[in-house]
């Protein structure tokens, strides 16, 4: 993670919690996925590249039409580069899902690098800028707003493959994060499909921490 982050953490915890769902554990998820999936050769592209592609793309999305607007008119030319780079890559994703690109490997490897600099980019500027621009309640608001961009059957793939590919201690942020930020009746749902992705062993870990996912689900 960048370090500008982590200073602005120090100064104001409320708002790196409301801006660390998305911009760090969204993107952790995102980089281990894609690591997985290229270890794992032409059976786990062909299995697993779909779902992440589905998730990435609709990572993009939410920060094109959701998050960006907001901080451009605040900030402006602060996006530009992450929206040139969420077209790009974009565009190879679209080869390698069309089954058009010619060397699987070796476009998914280019993918890695565009992603990683694109994440670490996002970190180290959208991030910071958010946490400048921004109270914490406003990035609630706009966080409280991205059931608008999904749908259950969206937040039914997401919401198990995003707690699989974090760790345990990034699982109790996200869930901590959720019983706040989310309708208490929502989190229900939520509760099983996040039970959905983990082992019982996992799952009992992640409530003996956040005992409001346990009431529900
Ligand atoms: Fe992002
Ligand atoms: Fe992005």
């Amino acid at each position: 993670m960048s370090q500008p982050a982590d200073d602005q953490a120090m100064h104001d915890p409320d708002k790196y919690a409301a801006v660390a769902d998305n911009f760090v554990y969204v993107h952790r998820a995102l980089r281990r996925d894609l690591a997985r999936i290229i270890a794992g050769g032409e059976p786990l592209f062909a299995s697993d590249f779909a779902r992440f592609a589905r998730i990435l793309e609709k990572h993009s999305e939410l920060e094109d039409v959701l998050f960006f607007p907001p901080l451009e008119q605040r900030a402006p030319g602060s996006t530009g580069a992450s929206v040139d780079q969420h077209r790009e890559i974009e565009g190879l994703v679209a080869a390698l899902s069309s089954g058009s690109s010619t060397d699987t490997q070796s476009d998914l490897a280019t993918l890695q690098q565009l992603l990683l600099s694109h994440l670490d980019e996002e970190e180290q500027h959208i991030m910071p800028a958010m946490m400048e621009h921004f109270e914490a309640a406003e990035i609630w608001a706009l966080d409280g707003r991205i059931m608008e961009f999904c749908s259950p059957e969206f937040m039914q793939e997401m919401m198990p493959w995003w707690f699989t590919h974090i760790d345990a201690a990034d699982r109790v942020c996200v869930a901590q994060n959720m019983t706040v930020g989310v309708p208490p009746d929502f989190l229900p749902i939520l509760s099983q499909w996040i039970a959905s992705g983990l082992d019982e062993t996992q799952w009992n870990e992640l409530v003996g921490q956040v005992p409001a996912l346990a009431a529900t689900a």
